[in-house]
């Protein structure tokens, strides 16, 4: 059993949305080991509650509110779950995700509204019911967005979830703005980890299951795709969580596997100017030179999968 009474946050109350399995349970699991109480949010009972009872049985505190994010009603109900059960709230972690990849032809609206809806929305609601609960209670809360390389980069077939991962890093820079004078703050993780959403992705099959298996995942999974476990992401969640993180703000962190990264936000890579502005004629004569050396690349490049660890080798070897 852990021994919370000294833990560096105990005393805390985090609500960590879509915590039922996955990622959201490991954050939420570490933010219990680390000391605080927590909300158990998803939109499965049973899933909630054996989420609750994992905390439980390692000596942590938890409730579960079932309720799916996206809508005010639901926000609302996860910051009174928190204040009703525990008398506060000081940390949220908008974790709870969907997907619906199709290529851009083949998407439908519903395909994106269900998945805006509960990613960005699913910030957007929590996200300012828990600061008015901050500021209204004069909480140094903490704000802990979930982001994707989808949104820093842009996949393929991944349309809607690019518009709310990228919009949900956007919203961070704008809330570390707004909430700095009441000493509240708002980042952004990018993680990436064996989950019910990634397993079943061909390239990293091996690195699956050598985790299944109980084997660590290979060296080339962990440090060159900064790929492991859901674990392997949960401690910079509590990080952020904690007081040690009180300057840290605005910002948006990668984690997976043994790799930490910080990311830029965008900045302009040139600047020019010309006296009566930038007419078509004149961006005929002059862009190709401005640009020359300054194409951006897009999309994420992944280093080739040795030979060994190709999914028909991992399937041989299992
Ligand atoms: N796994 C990765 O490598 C990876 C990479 C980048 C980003 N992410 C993000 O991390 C988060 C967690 O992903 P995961 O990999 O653990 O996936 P997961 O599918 O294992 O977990 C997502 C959880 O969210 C819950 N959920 C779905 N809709 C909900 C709603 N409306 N309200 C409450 N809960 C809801 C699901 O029931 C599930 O328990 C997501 O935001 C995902 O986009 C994951």
């Amino acid at each position: 059993m852990t021994d919370t009474s000294t833990a560096p946050l105990t005393g805390k109350v985090a609500v960590v949305t879509g915590s039922g399995q996955g990622l959201g349970l490991a954050y939420a699991q570490e933010l219990a080991r680390q000391g605080a109480a927590v909300v158990i949010n998803d939109v499965n009972q049973e899933t909630a509650d054996r989420a609750v009872a994992s905390i439980a049985e390692a000596g942590g505190q938890a409730v579960a509110v079932v309720a799916p994010v996206g809508t005010t009603e639901a926000a609302t109900a996860l910051v009174e779950g928190a204040v009703t059960a525990f008398g506060r709230l000081d940390i949220l972690v908008t974790n709870a995700g969907v997907l619906r990849d199709k290529s851009l032809l083949k998407m439908t609206d519903e395909d994106f509204d269900v998945v805006v809806q509960v990613h960005l929305r699913g910030t957007f609601t929590c996200v300012r019911e828990a600061y008015r609960h901050f500021k209204d209670n004069k909480v140094a809360g903490r704000i802990i967005t979930i982001g994707s390389p989808t949104g820093q980069y842009g996949t393929f077939g991944q349309t809607n979830y690019a518009a709310a991962k990228a919009g949900i890093v956007g919203m961070v820079r704008t809330w570390a703005l707004e909430m700095e004078r009441a000493g509240v703050t708002a980042n952004a993780v990018i993680p990436v980890a064996a989950t019910a959403m990634t397993e079943t992705i061909p390239f990293f099959r091996s690195a699956v299951e050598a985790d299944r298996r109980g084997e660590p995942m290979p060296d080339f999974f962990r440090k060159e795709l900064g790929f492991g476990n859901a674990d392997d992401v949960a401690g910079l969640i509590a990080y952020l969580a904690s007081d040690d993180a009180a300057g840290i703000n605005g910002q948006v962190l990668g984690a997976g596997g043994d790799r930490l990264q910080v990311f830029s936000h965008p900045r302009p890579v040139v600047t020019e100017y010309r006296d009566g502005g930038w007419t078509f004629e004149a961006l005929r004569a002059e862009f190709p030179r401005i640009i020359e050396g300054h194409l951006q690349p897009v999309g994420e490049t992944l280093p080739p999968l040795p030979e060994e660890l190709q999914p028909e080798s991992a399937t041989e070897k299992a």
